[in-house]
């Protein structure tokens, strides 16, 4: 292979990267990683870097767990590929969706696989569409999505995302979707308005919204159990139990998008389990392999796969699927991660050392005046930056504030990531994450904050 360096001069000339200023790309080069172990991640400077987001919210194992590469050589060289179209199976995949299921909320009756969060809330678009169709209610086809909502960036999941970037100059979203707003009661309540005032309003306007779109064309509703691209937002108390109960009223489906949330990061395996959310349908990703191999997984439950079946009866197949769904190896990577994540207790550990990151927040910078607000339970956490505390008032976009810190944090050996949309800086380390580790990114995020204000004078 070429030297880190001439592939770094490379990268620019042969890379369109995700999600990425190509601007930025060709001034600054790529920000090339090159070796990863435990919660630390080195670049190609020989820097060594505390991961405070876990890749991309997913390493939940940590790095360089020999264990997966090893069930991950031993699957490839045994089988290598086979698909499971016209089913075909792969004993993998087969012990996989037992032991998932095993874990999952007690609806859940059936697995489907695939390779990405967005495949996964496709997916389920297309069961929802389908389950309704085969019910005959071919117009129950509109989907509320949220405010601030990240669901993917396929054609389907960006129009479901609720961030407009995700949106400019692309024609979307597409007009399935019905948008509400998002639960974020420190920048969406009214004056005066209390938490419990302010869910019954946001829980009013869905139903005002199935209403106004008719009942019978409204098929599901999608959310993340917590918002995390969107600022790592937790609605408040109640308001899924209240969502679920509007929800039933006019048979419209609830999917809990668990791409983040789910496999331990809040302290149980599922987000529901800790919302109290009793999704229809799940989507799941990036901690189901603990982000060692490109996998998804949907839950459905019974009483929807029996009415796939029926469809099959009359078609002759439920006609969905991807060339890489139960692919073996990724299979035998996620069993060796639930492995993992059993032996080493990190659900549980998850919650514990979530509680310790949350206190250590709150001492560090629950008092700073350019923190507004410090959100998230688990391990995942949200920084509120606000201009002005007080009035709640989030800085100016343009000064880009999260990306000050971020870089700065960087110069100080960790990594956080910035969410300009929200102004809020995203943390989600790996569970293995340990006290020393969780002090030193605090300590980090503590000092580049103040380095932030000084800016200000
Ligand atoms: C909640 C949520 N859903 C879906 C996705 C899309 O996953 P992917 O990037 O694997 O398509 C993400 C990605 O960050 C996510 O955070």
């Amino acid at each position: 292979m070429k030297s880190t360096e001439e592939l770094m001069k490379q990268d620019v000339e042969v890379i369109l990267h995700p999600a990425s200023s190509i601007v930025a790309l060709e001034a600054n080069g790529p920000d090339m990683i090159v070796e990863a172990s435990g919660s630390y991640v080195t670049d190609a400077h020989g820097r060594h870097l505390l991961d405070g987001v876990g890749g991309l919210w997913c390493v939940n194992a940590g790095y360089g767990r020999t264990e997966i590469a090893e069930a991950m050589k031993q699957a490839a060289e045994k089988i290598s590929y086979y698909h499971t179209f016209s089913n075909a199976s792969n004993p993998w995949q087969v012990e996989l969706a037992e032991r998932l299921l095993e874990k999952a909320p007690e609806q859940m009756s059936k697995v489907f696989f695939g390779s990405s969060g967005s495949d996964a809330n496709d997916t389920i678009v297309k069961i929802i569409w389908h389950y309704f169709a085969l019910k005959g209610q071919h117009s129950k086809t509109k989907i509320i999505a949220r405010e601030q909502a990240y669901h993917g960036t396929s054609i389907s999941t960006a129009s479901l995302t609720g961030l407009g970037g995700f949106h400019k100059e692309f024609p979307l979203p597409l007009d399935f979707v019905l948008r509400t707003e998002c639960p974020h009661f420190y920048t969406r309540a009214l004056d005066g308005e209390t938490e419990e005032q302010f869910c019954d309003r946001l829980i009013r306007q869905v139903e005002e919204l199935i209403l106004e779109a008719g009942p019978d064309n409204v098929a599901a509703f999608f959310a993340e159990p917590i918002h995390a691209a969107g600022g790592v937002i937790e609605p408040p108390v109640g308001y899924y139990p209240k969502l679920k109960s509007v929800l039933n009223k006019y048979d419209v489906l609830l999917v809990a998008d668990e791409v983040v949330c789910g496999y331990g990061r809040l302290g149980k395996w599922f987000g529901s389990q800790v919302l109290d959310i009793e999704p229809d349908l799940m989507a799941t990703a990036k901690g189901l392999t603990s982000g060692y191999f490109p996998m998804s997984a949907v839950y459905l439950t019974q009483s929807i796969w029996e009415v796939l079946k029926e469809g099959s009866e009359k078609l002759g197949a439920f006609s969905h699927g991807y060339t890489y769904s139960g692919h073996p190896v990724g299979a035998a990577a996620a069993l060796a991660n639930l492995d993992i994540i059993e032996k080493e207790g990190l659900v549980e550990r998850a919650g514990e050392m979530g509680d310790y990151l949350h206190q250590q927040l709150g001492e560090a910078l629950g008092d700073h005046p350019l923190v507004g607000e410090i959100r998230g339970r688990g391990l995942i956490a949200g920084i509120q930056l606000v201009a002005n505390k007080d009035k709640r008032e989030l800085p100016n976009a343009a000064d880009k504030w999260p990306l000050k810190v971020a870089n700065a944090c960087r110069d100080k050996g960790v990594i956080v990531r910035p969410l300009p949309s929200v102004a809020t800086l995203a943390i989600s380390p790996p569970l293995v994450i340990t006290k020393d580790e969780v002090d030193a990114l605090v300590a980090a995020l503590r000092a580049s904050i103040d380095e932030l204000a000084a800016s200000l004078g």
